[in-house]
């Protein structure tokens, strides 16, 4: 039975960097996108040169109808999912409480939290062995201002990510006895679009990287490489875990490895 991954927000960044090394392992793979039809349709192109199966899958992830319609597209195309990983998600600029507004934080949360739940909802009907399906495993791309909130302006995004930790969690509880196995990778500052703000500053970024022990933010590939093995066998005894890929920054419960240049 071939391996069957979808990718949600998978044509950029973290979600474009898992689609690139599970292609290199044999997964099939449907790439989620919103609006990144050409970075999509591209990335298509490459993955197939690999030999194995590839789509792309417009969805809005922060509309209900739009989560079903992509998992019956994916299914009939690809065949049965074993696996998903969350990737999609939306930063909502740096916003501090006292600027929070209702549009805002029902897009945050709509795509962070809700969008996320509901394409699980979708993956456990198909893979559960409760449902008939054949188990599989679903990596939720959280983050390390989960942990104490972020960097300042990024408290509603913390609680956004922090709601992903907690459903991941219990999730794993609910239907670690119907063959799924269920976890969340936290990334700490990863180079990407979402970061640009802050990577195109020079003095944004020197501050950043010290504030991180590894003394510095990272790519992209360092984020896919764990979430891609604890999608494999290999992980076959990990699930309800929150695994930080952060370089040490972000400690939570305790003293920082090496103390933040600023607080977070
Ligand atoms: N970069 C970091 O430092 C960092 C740290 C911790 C966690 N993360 C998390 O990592 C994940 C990936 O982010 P990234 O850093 O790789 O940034 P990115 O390149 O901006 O990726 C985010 C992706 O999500 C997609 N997306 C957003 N809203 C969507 C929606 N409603 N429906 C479908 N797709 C949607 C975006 O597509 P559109 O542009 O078309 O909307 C984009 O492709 C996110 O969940 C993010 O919160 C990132």
């Amino acid at each position: 039975m071939s391996e069957v991954l979808l990718i949600t927000g998978g044509a950029s960044g973290i979600g474009a960097a898992t689609a690139r090394l599970a292609a290199r392992k044999g997964y099939d793979i449907a790439i989620n996108y919103r609006s990144r039809e050409r970075e999509a349709e591209l990335l298509v192109e490459e993955l197939k040169k690999t030999g194995v199966r590839v789509i792309a899958v417009q969805a809005d992830i922060a509309c209900p109808g739009d989560i079903e319609r992509m998992f019956e597209e994916v299914t009939e195309r690809l065949g049965v999912l074993t696996a998903l990983v969350n990737s999609a998600g939306v930063l909502s600029g740096r916003t501090r409480v006292d600027e929070a507004d209702a549009t805002l934080l029902t897009r945050l949360f709509q795509t962070n939290v809700t969008g996320l739940i509901l394409s699980t909802r979708e993956a456990v009907r198909r893979m559960s062995t409760a449902h008939g399906g054949k188990g599989g495993v679903i990596v939720n791309v959280s983050s390390m201002a989960a942990t104490i909130g972020g960097r300042p302006g990024v408290s509603l995004y913390g609680s956004s990510k922090a709601a992903v930790d907690v459903f991941t969690v219990g999730l794993a509880r609910e239907v670690a006895a119907e063959g799924i196995r269920a976890v969340a990778v936290r990334p700490g500052f990863t180079i990407t679009e979402m970061t640009a703000e802050y990577t195109n500053d020079p003095d944004r970024y020197a501050e950043i990287a010290s504030s991180i022990p590894l003394g510095r933010p990272a790519n992209v590939d360092e984020i896919a490489r764990p979430i891609v093995w604890l999608l494999s066998d290999e992980a076959s005894f990990i699930t309800g875990a929150l695994l930080d890929v952060s370089g040490g920054g972000f400690n939570i419960g305790g003293t920082p490895l090496k103390p933040p240049a600023q607080a977070h």
